[in-house]
């Protein structure tokens, strides 16, 4: 269904900090389901691979050592206009422009360190999620 699945990672900032059961009982007190979740550890090549859509940025090579430095938590959450929904719940890339109340704005530390993903389109919340997960492991 069209709008049903959006794709997250408590990065590793959230994770170390202890904040991931937070983070995860606000997602499923906004209304979203977990249909998979893992525990893992990025390496830098893995992480360039997902942010392979950032590769000219000039943040993209601290963002992959970021991103490898320390367990994640991956999940695909459902919901209706999941990706929408999420982004909302999470706010802006940037904690300082986040809404209050919203992950980001509770649990984010700076731009790149900033507690959490969330996918910005159903498309790639289909291919993020096919990223760490194969069917069998989503039910
Ligand atoms: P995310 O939503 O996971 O997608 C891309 C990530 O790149 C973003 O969250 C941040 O972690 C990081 N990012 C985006 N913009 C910047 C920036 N201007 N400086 C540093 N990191 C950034």
């Amino acid at each position: 269904m069209t709008g049903h699945i959006t794709f997250t990672m408590i990065k590793p900032d959230a994770f170390s900090a202890g904040n991931s059961g937070a983070i995860i009982k606000m997602i499923e007190g906004a209304g979203f389901r977990i249909q998979a979740m893992k525990k893992t550890k990025l390496s830098k090549e893995v992480a360039g691979k997902f942010y392979e859509i950032h590769k000219e940025r000039p943040f993209y090579q601290d963002l992959c050592e970021y991103m490898s430095s320390g367990p994640i938590i991956a999940m695909v959450l459902t919901k209706e206009l999941a990706v929408d929904s999420f982004r909302e719940l999470i706010g802006a890339t940037d904690p300082a422009q986040a809404a209050p109340g919203t992950i980001r704005q509770l649990f984010a530390t700076s731009i790149e360190a900033n507690a959490i993903h969330g996918s910005d389109s159903d498309e790639n919340a289909q291919i993020e999620a096919g990223f760490f997960f194969s069917e069998l492991e989503r039910y």
